[in-house]
């Protein structure tokens, strides 16, 4: 008798695990179902979208995560991670992740050592920015258009190529501040 209670919290602790597993690959198949209804279908948005069960997802997730605390198997995971590579497909992520009623975490690409733009309590889906990295610079206008994923780095060459101007001034170091976070 003194077993049963152990026995019946392990049955509940796989209950529970088998119950987040069948929410993520809900969240995802509900998630593409929805994204593939409001983006174009050329657009074959199945290639956007990571499933934690998918070979890639681990690396996608850890490819911007600056901070080795939040980079352990017991940092809350996304359900899904979501990399658009169009202004549509953010639009469309945001209207879907609404109508599952998750929450979305957008990331950047800079530094972000808190771990707010990839770190929540589940179940939530990371929007990752790291597509959309173009800049534009136009030096006769003094105006320079720059996608969120871009990083200063990239700003900074792609404004000395056009202008020769450095930036010495800004003095930023090292640290890798995605372009959003500086404007
Ligand atoms: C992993 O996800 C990517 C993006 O959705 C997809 O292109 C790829 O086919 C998936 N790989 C597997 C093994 O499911
Ligand atoms: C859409 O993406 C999937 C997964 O990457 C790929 O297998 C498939 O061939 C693609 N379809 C088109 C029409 O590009
Ligand atoms: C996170 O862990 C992976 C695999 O252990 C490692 O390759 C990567 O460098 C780590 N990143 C950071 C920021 O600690």
């Amino acid at each position: 008798m003194t077993r049963a209670p152990s026995l019946s919290f392990i049955l509940l602790l796989l209950l529970l695990h088998v119950s987040v597993s069948f929410a993520d690959s809900s969240i995802y198949n509900t998630f593409l179902d929805c994204l593939h209804k409001n983006t174009d279908p050329s657009d074959n948005v199945s290639r956007i979208v990571f499933a934690k069960t998918n070979v890639s997802y681990t690396s996608v997730l850890e490819n911007y995560i600056r901070n080795a605390r939040f980079n352990t198997s017991s940092t809350p995971k996304p359900s899904i991670i979501v990399t658009p590579l169009k202004e549509s497909h953010v639009q469309a992520s945001v209207i879907c992740a609404k109508s599952i009623g998750v929450q979305i975490k957008i990331r950047s690409g800079g530094h972000d050592y808190e771990g707010t733009s990839y770190v929540y309590n589940p179940p939530f889906v990371i929007l990752d920015l790291f597509n959309l990295r173009s800049i534009s610079v136009d030096i006769q206008n003094e105006v320079a258009v720059v996608q969120s994923g871009a990083t200063l780095g990239e700003l900074y060459y792609r404004i000395w190529e056009k202008s020769k101007v450095t930036f010495t001034d800004f003095r930023q170091g090292c640290v890798p501040l995605s372009a959003s976070e500086a404007i």
